[in-house]
């Protein structure tokens, strides 16, 4: 596990982008996933800036959404799609073809989340996986008694989570109750991970993350047997963590 700890969310914002623009020169045809909520919108700022300014190319790379709403349409304001289509995706001219989303509105989970299963293994699979982290230690919507063998499915959310989220929509009542989630298993089969995190109220999350004990309970802990496993926080987010850990 590397720990980057950046003065603020700008640095930290600045600091991911560079990572996965890295790794996008080095691999054209990388595949990897888009994180949503507010903590990823500063480097999806950096990264559209990279691409209009200095030609970042992301032609040859493949996009797969971490989750959705359940029974939102894609074309709805508060879904995921929505978000990563108006931040990243159109900025950057992704075409169609270049981006799996979930089947939020298929009567069928279970056959929908198959086939999602079986377009990241046709992808080759995911290079790179990119995460938030909710208060509770969700990574995706991988609420906390998530099994670490999970792969993408339908989840019910935490109330926690329905609060945490609630700022997107109009009221509270409107926060879908379900997700499509990729899994536990299907975040760790990843090539690479890169977690962000900033502010005092992600401090707790982290720390149990990177330095508790590993547990369903706060499922991103499974990340700490990932092999090659890379946080990006601000100080902020950092600041309950033992001065024991390695620090770029
Ligand atoms: C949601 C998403 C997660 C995200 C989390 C944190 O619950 N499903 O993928 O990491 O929110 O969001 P924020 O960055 O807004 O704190």
């Amino acid at each position: 596990m590397e720990i980057i700890i950046a003065t603020d969310y700008e640095e930290m914002s600045r600091k991911a982008a560079a990572f996965v623009a890295d790794l996008v020169k080095k691999k054209p045809n990388l595949v990897m996933t888009v994180p949503t909520g507010s903590t990823p919108l500063g480097m999806y700022r950096e990264l559209v800036q990279m691409h209009r300014e200095d030609g970042l190319d992301f032609s040859g790379v493949t996009f797969f959404m971490l989750d959705e709403y359940y029974g939102l349409s894609p074309q709805s304001e508060g879904s995921y799609y929505s978000f990563l289509r108006n931040n990243f995706l159109l900025p950057i001219g992704i075409q169609n073809g270049q981006f799996q989303a979930h089947e939020a509105l298929s009567p069928n989970t279970a056959a929908t989340c198959l086939r999602y299963e079986k377009e990241i293994a046709k992808s080759g699979g995911l290079d790179l996986v990119v995460l938030g982290i909710g208060h509770n230690g969700h990574i995706a919507f991988n609420e906390p008694g998530s099994p670490f063998d999970s792969r993408t499915r339908l989840v019910e959310l935490s109330m926690e989570t329905i609060s945490a989220n609630a700022r997107f929509f109009k009221s509270p009542a409107d926060v879908p109750r379900q997700a499509l989630s990729m899994g536990l298993a299907t975040i760790t089969g990843a090539r690479k991970v890169l977690l962000l995190a900033n502010s005092q109220a992600k401090a707790r999350a982290v720390a149990m993350t990177l330095q508790g004990p590993i547990t369903t309970q706060v499922p991103a802990s499974c990340l700490q047997r990932h092999p090659d496993f890379t946080v990006v926080l601000d100080s902020s987010a950092a600041s309950l963590l033992e001065s024991k850990v390695r620090v770029k």
